[in-house]
């Protein structure tokens, strides 16, 4: 077995294979997605709720998500690891996005990197593509901009359908291997997935795009209370960890737990 690659991904999607992915943080994980045969894993600037606990994905930092990005790829064999760049570390321009890929590549060892902008970030593509990075570009909803974009909204509904089909234009023509669409409607990311050549990655987009990611601890049901509506819930491990942990603790209490085949 190899490392899936950004053209593995094209040719999927010529065949009309469709793919998911995951977001992924830590080892265990990790390993785990890789041998369930995720292709791709996302190191997400999520990391900051999800892993960090902030409110948002703003504070999260290149020295935070570095970490993180190398515990995921020392943990998989198979899987094509994105590492997400972070509120800060690109907007300044081409040159600034340039050295922030960079440094994902060599201090995290991913294998591609993602930011978040449609037109307004094809320059910040086109020159981590120029050094031979590749990049999973981020259209649609996009957390970091949330301030400007009046929180967790649907993009493109009605005339802004064009927005965002200009922006899928214009990753495509700066470079990105692929496009990850974020609250869009689901005719809006079926027009973009019909037209562009590389493959679209749907997160509340509908079920026409090449592929689908949710955060894991949604898909896994570790998050508790109110996700948004295009997470769906495959376990329920707040629950059996909460479990897990309620027996332990039980067991220490009444003398259960360590019993002689635990003792030296
Ligand atoms: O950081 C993240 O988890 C993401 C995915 C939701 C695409 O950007
Ligand atoms: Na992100």
């Amino acid at each position: 077995t190899r490392r899936v690659r950004a053209r593995d991904l094209l040719a999927a999607k010529e065949r009309g294979e469709r793919w998911a992915m995951l977001t992924s943080y830590d080892q265990y994980t990790a390993g785990i997605f890789d041998a369930a045969g995720i292709p791709v894993l996302l190191v997400g600037d999520s990391a900051a709720n999800n892993v960090f606990g902030y409110e948002t994905t703003l504070p999260v930092t290149p020295d935070e998500l570095l970490p993180l990005v190398r515990a995921v790829v020392g943990a998989t064999r198979q899987t094509l690891v994105v590492g997400d760049l972070p509120f800060g570390s690109y907007e300044e321009g081409p040159a600034a996005a340039l050295r922030t890929a960079v440094r994902f590549m060599k201090e995290g060892g991913c294998h591609a990197v993602k930011l978040e902008g449609g037109r307004h970030c094809a320059e910040q593509i086109a020159a981590i593509v120029r050094a031979g990075i590749p990049v999973m570009a981020h259209i649609g909803f996009t957390p970091q901009r949330e301030h400007t974009l009046g929180g967790y909204r649907v993009q493109g509904r009605g005339d802004t359908a064009e927005e965002v089909l200009a922006d899928a234009r214009a990753i495509a023509e700066a470079g990105a291997f692929a496009v990850v669409l974020e609250m869009v409607p689901g005719d809006v990311a079926k027009r973009i997935t019909a037209e562009l050549t590389i493959p679209t990655v749907g997160i509340g987009a509908g079920p026409d795009t090449d592929a689908q990611v949710l955060v894991w601890q949604d898909m896994a049901g570790l998050r508790t209370g109110r996700t948004p509506r295009f997470v769906k819930r495959y376990a329920n491990l707040a629950d059996t960890l909460g479990e897990a942990t309620r027996r332990f603790a039980d067991e220490v209490r009444d003398g259960g737990f360590p019993a002689t085949e635990h003792t030296f």
